[in-house]
């Protein structure tokens, strides 16, 4: 008998030895809202692929206080940090802000020590509430342009009282301390205004570097949004818009090496190309068409990008180590497994601490698009950073529901400029009184189309250019 249990914990330590790297996965409360088999719920997530779960994102209120944002966040902290029952070992954070939540309300949170002090509380507060692990900063981004610089020093600042408070608390309620982590930028330029590297390194247990997003319709020019090296195509500037460039830097300027994060997207820049070449730098005239489930132009989820892959010609980008699909006149950016290996081996030699995945809902989580299993994505990755690890249970894949409702789905990570947004609007018309859940077009606006839900509705507007096409439910060109 007390054999076995030695043995027991022998196992249990071994386990916990192995999983050595992190790999904190990004949930967003908004997928919920995608129709049929892209909704994403907190019981889509399988609570054994990765060591941390961030809920994306709660706000700051008026008050400096930090508040839910969604209508059901509440029940979804819940389910959400219930994942833990199934995997003790996990952790929870909750992020604030976003790259759609501005700059304004951190700017007047951080500007005075009473305010910071009520954020730092509110925070206390709301995450042990719903029993949280830690808070996860993503302000994009401190003294960004007409910002005041001096975000800059108080980021920092609040990075500190963060961590005294969440130390104090710890020691008072017994209970861990609250962990502190920052999605941060990974352009020069924005690191350079915004982030006393070597200050905020000290107090932040983990920083989520968010090396994707590099290229995208606003330069005109097809580019791998997520590339792990310069190409040789990259001039001027131009060459500081890589992975390898973005993690040395925060490394060379006072980040130790375990505390950075690599970031990994599980979903694809797109670009409509408007001439027969289709190389990297080929001339675009704006994004692909919005994908059917993500319904945002200029992105595709991986699982999007698997249908689509179907019939294209796939190349790997020789120097920057990523690959692209191109069919007709569509380019997309991507991860696949052989460059998820590059990039993993990559982090390995770097001795990073990990890496984080933007974000759950647009792997391809449920399997029923590129024939590799659930997470095709995410649990290749989990894979290579632990290949000892145990293999994965099989999740308990949770009914489709086939719901509609306000799409209002967006990415937080984009750097300026931005790509279209959808919006949507709640309205008086009550075209949506007799029908069912859905999504049908309104034939007086042809850039705008209706979503129904329990009888509410909702008129959603396509990205600037695109039109609604009843065919396929999507956003296309003219
Ligand atoms: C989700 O969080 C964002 C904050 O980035 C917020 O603006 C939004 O209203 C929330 N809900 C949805 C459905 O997007
Ligand atoms: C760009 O790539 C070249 C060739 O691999 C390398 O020598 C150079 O250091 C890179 N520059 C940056 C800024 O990463």
């Amino acid at each position: 008998m007390s054999n076995l249990i030695f043995i027991a914990g022998l196992f249990l330590s071994l386990g916990t030895l192995v999983s050595s790297y992190r790999l904190v996965c990004y949930y967003t409360n908004w997928s919920q809202y995608r129709p049929n088999n892209g909704k994403f719920i907190p019981s889509n997530i399988d609570p054994n692929l990765c060591t941390h779960l961030i809920y994306a994102f709660s706000g700051i209120n008026e008050a400096n206080e930090l508040v839910t944002i969604e209508w059901n966040d509440e029940e979804l902290y819940k389910s959400f940090n219930a994942l833990k029952q199934r995997n003790p070992n996990l952790k929870t954070l909750l992020a604030v802000g976003g790259w759609n939540f501005g700059t304004q309300k951190f700017t007047t949170m951080v500007s005075t020590q009473a305010n910071r002090n009520t954020f730092a509380q509110s925070s206390v507060r709301l995450l042990r509430k719903y029993s949280f692990d830690g808070l996860d900063l993503d302000w994009e981004y401190p003294a960004a342009r007409g910002s005041p610089l001096e975000d800059k020093q108080r980021f920092t600042v609040l990075c500190k009282e963060l961590l005294e408070a969440y130390e104090a608390e710890g020691k008072e309620s017994g209970k861990p301390r609250l962990i502190l982590s920052a999605a941060v930028s990974a352009g020069k330029g924005t690191i350079d205004a915004g982030y006393e590297i070597a200050e905020i390194s000290k107090y932040l247990d983990f920083i989520n570097v968010m090396t994707y997003d590099f290229h995208g319709t606003w330069e005109r020019v097809t580019g791998h949004h997520s590339p792990l090296y310069n190409g040789s195509h990259d001039t001027g500037d131009h060459v500081y818009l890589n992975t390898n460039f973005a993690m040395k830097y925060w490394q060379e300027n006072g980040t130790p090496v375990e505390k950075l994060n690599m970031g990994f997207a599980t979903y694809g820049r797109t670009f409509h190309l408007a001439t027969q070449s289709s190389e990297v730098g080929a001339p675009t005239s704006g994004p692909a068409a919005a994908g059917v489930f993500t319904r945002e132009a200029g992105i595709w989820s991986y699982y999007e990008i698997c249908t689509f892959l179907k019939g294209a010609t796939v190349q790997m980008i020789a120097d920057q180590k990523v690959p692209y699909a191109t069919k007709e006149n569509e380019w997309v950016g991507y991860d696949n497994k052989e460059s998820l290996e590059t990039k993993v081996q990559y982090l390995k030699d770097n001795r990073f601490g990990g890496g984080f995945v933007w974000a759950l809902d647009l792997d391809d989580f449920n399997g029923q698009f590129c024939g590799q299993g659930n997470y095709a994505l995410i649990s290749y990755l989990r894979s290579l950073l632990a290949s000892d690890l145990p293999p994965l249970p099989t999740p308990e894949t949770p009914p489709n529901q086939v719901t509609l409702s306000p799409n209002t789905n967006q990415l937080h990570r984009t750097p300026q400029p931005r790509p279209t947004i959808t919006t949507s609007s709640k309205t008086a018309d009550n075209f949506c009184a007799t029908k069912t859940g859905g999504i049908y077009a309104k034939p007086d606006a042809p850039s705008s189309f209706y979503s129904c839900a329990n009888g509410i509705t909702w008129i959603l507007s396509c990205p600037t250019n695109l039109v609604f096409r009843d065919s396929c439910k999507c956003c296309n060109w003219p």
